[in-house]
């Protein structure tokens, strides 16, 4: 049961209203383009309501990590928004400076504004209560000059971060369309299994923090049956597991990836026959995949996806479970050669019986690319990191907050 307030309970008309969305995309590093996804389209649906019932609009969205190549500014997501929306979306370089106030205090109704990259910030990613994310830098500048506060990000709802829940503290406070209707439908899913526990998770992705949090939650609890690895996550469980992968581990080190190694090596310590690795890779050999079984690693080759005996035995796995998690792309999808791990085990999980849920930024990307028949999929989430935590059961620091404010 939803216990939080959404937009059927609020009268937005020229109310500024502080619209937090995740348009955090994935980014081409050779273009420097963003790339469009289902995340910009799905807020344009949330954005266009509320301009049209002539709110105020002022969106925030991260994207990117400091540090990592796609961590840039939202200009170009303004762009994309506006061929979304089908109207003017505003763009200001700055967050909380004079600049963004000037055009939040002259916005009309109906007028959409969206600020620059709330990550920009330094005290925005520290992990906090909305009580005291009250004094961060963005709710204190921001709050003042609103009315209302509109949590559409789903896909970031597992952060508890100042601008995803800070604005709860301060603000009345409502889930937008994408927000409530995944928390329904996911809640919805779950009382249908009827049990709380999943046979398989396919874990990808570049994003190991998470993830392996989550995995070590439910098999700690016995929810989980199955994990099956594969990206820099699969990587970090090949090592682990005592290969050495020869040239990837630079870059494994280089991104800071190896501080994960630890929790790899304790899991696979406790739960060895639960988790599945790859029994070969795809290595890239000037551009052509190439395969090799793990027993031949190291080697001098970027590897760049799980080979077709570990997709054999991922389809095997998956023909067989109930219910089928899936985050995160388990190699290099955006380069042709590269994309078949990832292809064929989302085509295996669309073909199977059980129930899929499907999600993040790439996994959303690579399902465009793939073309695979998205019907086929019990749901397909905007969230990765998100949707995963929300199917263990633990609490979603942006979904309790709106609960609190609704108590208010
Ligand atoms: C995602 O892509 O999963 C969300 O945008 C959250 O991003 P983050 O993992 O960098 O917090």
């Amino acid at each position: 049961m939803v216990e939080f307030l959404t937009l059927d309970d609020v009268d937005v008309k020229d109310k500024t209203v502080i619209l937090r969305v995740d348009v955090n995309v994935p980014y081409d590093e050779k273009t420097g383009k963003i790339c469009d996804s289902d995340r910009l389209k799905e807020h344009a649906n949330t954005i266009k309501e509320l301009s049209k019932k002539k709110a105020k609009l002022v969106i925030l969205s991260h994207q990117g990590r400091k540090e990592d190549p796609d961590f840039i500014s939202l200009e170009q997501h303004a762009k994309l928004l506006k061929k979304h929306v089908g109207k003017g979306v505003g763009f200001v370089d700055d967050v909380i400076e004079g600049m963004a106030k000037k055009r939040i205090k002259s916005l009309k109704p109906g007028g959409i504004l969206l600020l620059d990259n709330v990550r920009f910030l330094e005290d925005e990613t520290i992990e906090k209560s909305p009580e005291e994310h009250k004094k961060s830098s963005i709710v204190k500048n921001l709050a003042p000059l609103a009315d209302i506060f509109v949590n559409d990000a789903f896909s970031a709802a597992h952060r508890a971060h100042a601008s995803v829940v800070g604005f709860t503290a301060v603000l009345p406070s409502y889930a937008g369309r994408v927000m409530a209707e995944e928390v329904e439908k996911l809640d919805s899913i779950l009382v249908t299994m009827k049990i709380s526990k999943h046979d398989t998770f396919v874990i990808g992705g570049a994003k190991p923090k998470e993830p392996l949090d989550v995995v070590s939650h439910m098999l700690e609890k016995g929810t989980l049956e199955k994990v099956l690895v594969g990206g820099i996550v699969g990587q970090l469980f090949l090592i682990a597991k005592g290969h050495d992968l020869g040239t990837s581990e630079d870059y494994l080190q280089k991104r800071k990836y190896m501080d994960y190694l630890p929790q790899a090596k304790e899991l696979l310590e406790k739960y060895e026959k639960k988790i599945e690795m790859p029994v070969d890779v795809a290595i890239d050999l000037n551009e052509i995949r190439s395969e090799i079984p793990v027993e031949r690693l190291p080697t001098n080759h970027a590897i760049l996806d799980i080979g077709s005996e570990t997709i054999k035995k991922y389809r095997k796995i998956i023909r067989d479970s109930v219910t089928i998690g899936f985050k995160g792309p388990l190699g290099k999808y955006e380069e042709q050669g590269f994309d078949i791990g990832t292809m064929e085990t989302l085509e295996a999980i669309s073909n199977s019986k059980a129930i899929s849920l499907v999600g993040g930024g790439h996994t959303l990307e690579a399902l465009g690319r793939f073309k695979i028949n998205r019907g086929k999929y019990t749901h397909i989430s905007l969230g990765g990191g998100a949707l995963i935590k929300f199917l263990s059961g633990k609490p979603m620091p942006a979904i309790e907050a709106l609960k609190t404010a609704a108590k208010k």
